[in-house]
């Protein structure tokens, strides 16, 4: 076989040459280069199975934004390679960022070799095996409408709500689903909001319409008007033919802005008067046209502090939150771990078609309760496609999840570590411990201070969790099929049952 091709993406002269030399070592073939703009050349001129690329260019600024910048185009580019981005260890809010922009993995600087190794091996092995499943659904349509996520038990797709915290979202779903009434949808990154969005629309009279979806966060000021109110030819250089706009599409069905928070001010006159009256001119007309939508809106910003701060309308908010819904994050509704993996682990298995595969170990029903989930449920859903992948016997172990990765390297024995980097290598040390010794929890969280909150003890998640591995693992020795493949009952009188949507 050809050596594979890397790309390595860094401003940092010393980074690029010294991951050349490690890659190199392993068979590797390298590709360096120093800027966003090299990066874009190289790719359209050459095929690479995996590219690395750093997430700051520009030495003075931390934010990551040239790199997540880079990461969006470089995606949208045919033939994209799997990306993994490089962080400081200090910016793990980034990587997430970027994983949700669809990085595959992240490693951290300083990083350990054999951890970039792995990655490497990990992501080469899975593009394949997706490679491999692209062609296969591409010769068949139901399966492929199963991997847009559109269930076939219906069309808002099984919704995995058992816990005490998510029992509001299913009474409000429930209550104005089927209404006209406008919803803004709130919670972290991969909370679920696309998916209540589209329980929303299937609860409602308008359920036979279409729901169609604008994410606001992707849309340039130039196309903005363009994308929601169409235009006539000749609008502009580039309208050589009419176009309907998504509101217009949306007539009698839903529409769903998706990350309204974007919105800039000058946009948010506009598409509070579309909200308003129902009425709009497509760019460069000046008929006047109506429709009738009902309005969804989501996003992860707190939209009361972007009005504090002047960057959101009060009116346009005051338009979108008729009814608000929150979903809370993973790390505090660990109820529905179990059966949230489950139900990727069904998903999953029908997709990869592992018919060997059975369920989860219990160290692994550990490592899913353990974790803190900053990704939410989309990073459990990728966690368990990811295990389902990996997984080579018959039970997913808790290292095919890859929860943490960046956290179980061995700690470095190299010299030359600056200070700071000590003490992060330091909590690293105790953040491993707390993972492997959970009665000790609190002392060594406690004891990794400057680890960040969201990282540390949780002392109302823990105690039912421990519970909730003995639950699971009960129902996994009693069921022949074993482990989490097999939903544990409720675990606590008054808790719903699993409740799965249509
Ligand atoms: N309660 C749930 N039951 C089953 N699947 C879920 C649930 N919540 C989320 N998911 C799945 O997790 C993934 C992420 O959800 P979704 O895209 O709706 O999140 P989001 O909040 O819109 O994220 P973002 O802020 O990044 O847009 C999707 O595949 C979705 O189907
Ligand atoms: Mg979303």
């Amino acid at each position: 076989m050809p050596s594979r091709r890397i790309l390595l993406a860094d401003d940092q002269a010393a980074i690029r040459d010294a991951l050349r030399f490690l890659l190199k070592g392993e068979g590797y073939a390298t590709t360096p280069v120093s800027s966003p703009a090299e990066t874009l050349a190289a790719i359209q001129k050459e095929e690479f199975d995996l590219a690395f690329i750093d997430l700051n260019y520009t030495r003075d600024t931390t934010s990551g934004q040239e790199g997540l910048d880079l990461l969006g185009k470089l995606l949208s580019l045919e033939g994209a390679p799997p990306v993994v981005v490089m962080t400081a260890w200090a910016t793990v809010d980034l990587a997430v960022e970027a994983m949700r922009r669809g990085a595959r993995d992240f490693i951290q600087k300083p990083w350990e070799n054999a951890r970039v190794l792995a990655t490497v091996r990990t992501q080469l092995e899975l593009s394949a095996v997706r490679r491999r499943n692209e062609r296969l659904e591409a010769e068949n349509g139901i399966l492929r409408r199963e991997c847009e996520g559109d269930a076939p038990s219906g069309p808002g797709g099984d919704f995995v709500a058992r816990s005490a915290a998510m029992r509001p979202v299913l009474e409000t779903v429930a209550s104005v689903g089927p209404s006209a009434a406008p919803v803004l949808i709130t919670g972290e990154n991969g909370t679920g909001k696309g998916l209540a969005a589209r329980l929303l629309h299937a609860a409602s009279s308008r359920k036979d319409k279409p729901l169609v979806s604008v994410n606001m966060g992707g849309l340039s000021e130039n196309i903005f008007e363009s994308e929601l109110f169409g235009h006539v030819k000749g609008a502009f250089t580039d309208a050589k033919a009419d176009r309907v706009g998504r509101f217009e599409l949306a007539d009698g069905g839903t529409l769903f802005l998706d990350e309204i928070a974007n919105v800039p001010l000058a946009q948010q006159a506009k598409l509070l008067r579309l909200l308003e009256t129902g009425e709009f001119e497509r760019v460069g007309s000046s008929r006047t046209q109506k429709a009738d939508v009902r309005l969804l809106s989501a996003t992860n910003a707190d939209l009361r502090a972007e009005v504090a701060a002047g960057r959101f309308r009060q009116d346009l908010l005051y338009r979108l939150n008729t009814v608000e819904l929150r979903l809370p994050p993973l790390r505090d509704r660990p109820e529905d771990i179990p059966a949230l993996a489950a139900h990727f682990l069904q998903k999953h298995l029908a997709r990869y078609r592992k018919p060997r595969l059975q369920g989860l170990d219990d160290q692994a029903v550990a490592a899913l309760l353990s974790h803190d989930w900053p990704g939410n449920v989309r990073e459990l859903d990728h966690a368990m496609e990811r295990a389902v992948l990996l997984a080579a016997g018959d039970a997913i172990r808790a290292a095919d999840l890859g929860l943490g990765a960046n956290l179980a390297a061995p700690v470095a024995s190299g010299g030359g570590m600056a200070l700071e980097d000590m003490s992060l290598e330091v909590d690293k040390i105790l953040i491993l411990q707390t993972r492997e010794a959970p009665r000790g929890r609190a002392n060594h969280a406690a004891a990794a201070g400057n680890w960040r909150d969201r990282y540390a003890y949780q002392p109302r998640a823990w105690a039912p969790l421990a519970e909730e591995v003995a639950s699971v693992a009960a129902a996994k020795r009693a069921a022949s099929s074993g482990g989490i493949a097999t939903p544990a009952p409720p675990r606590a009188a008054g808790l719903p049952a699993a409740t799965v949507l249509p």
